[in-house]
């Protein structure tokens, strides 16, 4: 009987020197020897009734030792391996922190959606709402209701591409003067952004552009008022101290109209090549609500008047960026469009 004790005590040993690579194989090991159930040492204490009554005490004795002993040697090969395991563990997750890091390849929005959002930022800070434009229209809106009737020779101001003789491909976004107007009463402060498309192409003009409308309805509007909001704007989107200066101009839906000039922020109003020397940048178009549109829209002209304005946004990136051909912000050119970026 001591000789299967002995036997078993090598089996262990010899086991665990061969085959308890890892946790997993020590746990199968211990099992072998250590289950309650299948055991080889929970077997021996089955076979005490098949030994003689004067020596099962010390039997007894001895399998008890033997157990306590493989439990001990099991958990020590146990601790042994876990140590073993983490220290595999640290040398595979190790992170050389001196190597160079890896380059994140970051997307970025194109110029006009940063230059459209920018204009919005600015004028929703003076509490314009923001309405997408339409990109088809009617004859109604795009033209005769912006006090531009069939035979007005305003129409030829600008190429428009027609649908169907009703139907167009909005050539402004100033439809949505009319849009508001008609589904809400004044107080009004609106921005409206979209694209808008006229049959005119060269190195300025595409056929597809984008422009950003904005109107105010309310008591005592003035051209002060649109002065105002147009310095606050060229400010924040061209610089401090920047600003804007008026000239006469005409458009069918605003009375007075004004083409807005920015003072040149590259030369700052000395003169120089962006500006041609005058110190001086065409940005847009704007006016003083034409009372016959504000009547168009069922609002009481003697009561209410408005400020309307449309910014043409490839022009305005184009100025901020110093681009000379609108055709490079429509080709995608990711060299171009690496070198303008905001953000
Ligand atoms: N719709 C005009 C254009 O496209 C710009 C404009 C808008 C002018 C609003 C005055 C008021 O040229």
């Amino acid at each position: 009987m001591n000789e299967r004790l002995a036997n078993i005590k090598q089996a262990i040993l010899d086991g665990i020197e061969k085959h308890a690579e890892s946790r997993a194989a020590a746990f199968e090991l211990r099992k072998q020897f250590l289950d309650s159930k299948t055991g080889e040492i929970g077997q021996l204490m089955k076979e005490m009734r098949n030994i003689a009554p004067e020596e099962r005490a010390n039997f007894g004795k001895s399998v008890n030792e033997l157990k306590e002993w493989a439990q001990k040697c099991f958990s020590e090969l146990d601790e042994k391996l876990k140590e073993k395991e983490l220290q595999m563990r640290y040398e595979s997750e190790r992170i050389d922190v001196t190597m160079p890091a890896e380059k994140v390849q970051t997307g970025n929005l194109h110029p006009i959606t940063q230059m459209r959002n920018q204009i919005i930022d600015v004028f929703a800070g003076m509490g314009f709402e923001v309405f997408e434009n339409k990109e088809i229209e009617n004859d109604y809106y795009n033209f005769t209701a912006l006090n531009t009737p069939k035979d007005h020779p305003a129409r030829d101001m600008q190429d428009t591409f027609y649908l169907s003789p009703e139907f167009l491909l909005a050539t402004q976004t100033s439809a949505a003067q009319i849009h508001t107007m008609e589904s809400k009463k004044p107080p009004i402060k609106i921005l409206s952004p979209g694209k808008v498309f006229r049959s005119d192409d060269d190195a300025t003009h595409s056929p597809m552009f984008h422009q950003m409308e904005g109107l105010v309805v309310d008591k005592k509007i003035t051209l002060c008022d649109l002065k105002g909001m147009l310095d606050m704007f060229v400010q924040k989107i061209y610089g401090d101290g920047t600003t804007t200066r008026l000239r006469p101009s005409y458009f069918p839906f605003t009375e007075p109209s004004v083409e807005v000039d920015v003072s040149c922020f590259e030369c700052g109003g000395k003169g120089c090549k962006l500006c041609k020397g005058t110190g001086w940048i065409e940005i847009l178009g704007a006016g003083i609500v034409n009372k016959k549109v504000l009547e168009n829209c069922g609002i009481d002209s003697e009561e209410y008047s408005g400020l309307a304005f449309g910014i043409g946004l490839e022009r305005a990136t184009m100025l901020k960026y110093g681009i000379n051909n609108i055709k490079l912000l429509f080709e995608s050119d990711l060299r171009v469009l690496k070198q303008i970026n905001d953000n």
